[in-house]
């Protein structure tokens, strides 16, 4: 990444403990442009996630970038939620301040279509909720593929689910949304559970992260210590994984993930299997490869640069304080 101009980003995420990591990343590191966070119901219902989004920007002092709230429900009209890992207001166990920054007054998709259209150069679309948003922009505006440099997206697996045996969340909660996606045509990136399972924060990330101190980063602790403690419960994991924030990793830092390019398909009818992610790893299909996808995790390099993120905003003098209060002091 160094001496390359930083990569233009518009994060579309369901906040959520882990997209609030991967929100914090996108802003803090040097490597990308974040020229909006838009907001898709998912971990919660819409106005939840976005109300959490409004937050961690304040919290992190992140008042110029752009907060659009999109989807309120999955493109076949039906809405899934995950309150047993996130709490009922999607980020449970954090203390975060108020919303000092508005919501944009257009939605998602009229906010990501204007920047494309407005952007010097072609632009990463994050994924790291359901890809509601993300298909709608396909479907509404095909002019705007080619402004559209690759979708990185977290969800799926190349073989078992967490949301059903088969599917995990973000896929299950919209499949006819990934599947609008996977058949796009344009550069994809699937950061699934293979690799987000090896992001866990063992007691050696929440250690790291207290040190830093402040506000923001005893936020980030807490926040964690709720998502154990929710992964520990219903998956017996002792570790939880932070998946969202692997997506953003590999875009400031390629070298983090391993992956292979493979034909990826979602099931759409499958009385057991809906939602899967249907990958074929050795071309026994014949099918052509549509997306990479990531195998492997530089676990060291991965949570030094969430760590990273943290500190970096964490010493921003902005932090935790509303827009008012730092100009005048
Ligand atoms: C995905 O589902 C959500 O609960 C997380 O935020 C992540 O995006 C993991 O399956
Ligand atoms: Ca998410």
């Amino acid at each position: 990444m160094e001496g390359q101009s930083p990569v233009p980003v518009v994060l579309d995420c369901d906040p959520g403990h882990d997209d609030m990591f991967a929100i914090l990343l996108a802003a803090a590191h040097p490597g990308i442009d974040l020229l909006a966070v838009t907001t898709v119901a998912g971990n919660g219902p819409l106005d939840k996630v976005t109300h959490n989004a409004l937050r961690i920007c304040t919290a992190a002092g992140l008042h110029d970038i752009p907060v659009a709230a999109g989807a309120d429900r999955a493109l076949d009209g039906g809405q899934d939620t995950a309150p047993r890992i996130h709490g009922d207001s999607a980020l449970d166990g954090t203390e975060l301040p108020e919303p000092a920054i508005p919501l944009a007054g257009d939605d998602a998709v009229t906010v990501t279509a204007r920047l494309l259209e407005a952007a010097a150069r072609p632009v990463t679309i994050a994924a790291t909720g359901p890809l509601t948003n993300v298909a709608t922009l396909l479907r509404s505006r095909p002019d705007l593929a080619p402004k559209i440099e690759r979708i990185v997206f977290m969800g799926g697996s190349t073989g078992r689910g967490n949301r059903t045996p088969l599917a995990e969340f973000n896929i299950w909660a919209d499949p006819e949304a990934a599947d609008i996606v996977l058949r796009s045509g344009l550069p994809l990136l699937m950061c699934g559970l293979d690799v987000t399972h090896q992001a866990l924060a063992g007691p050696e990330v929440f250690a790291r992260l207290r040190a830093i101190g402040g506000e923001l980063a005893e936020t980030c602790a807490a926040s964690l210590e709720f998502y154990g403690n929710a992964y520990r419960e219903v998956y017996g994991m002792p570790a939880p994984p932070l998946h969202d924030p692997v997506a953003i990793a590999a875009i400031v830092a390629p070298e983090v993930v391993r992956c292979v390019a493979a034909p990826v398909a979602v099931e759409l009818a499958g009385e057991h299997t809906r939602g899967a992610t249907v990958v074929d790893l050795h071309g026994v299909t014949g099918a052509r490869p549509n997306a990479q996808v990531a195998l492997e995790l530089d676990r060291a390099l991965f949570w030094d640069l969430v760590l990273d993120s943290v500190q970096t905003l964490a010493a921003r003098p902005s932090a935790d304080r509303p827009p008012a209060e730092r100009r005048s002091g």
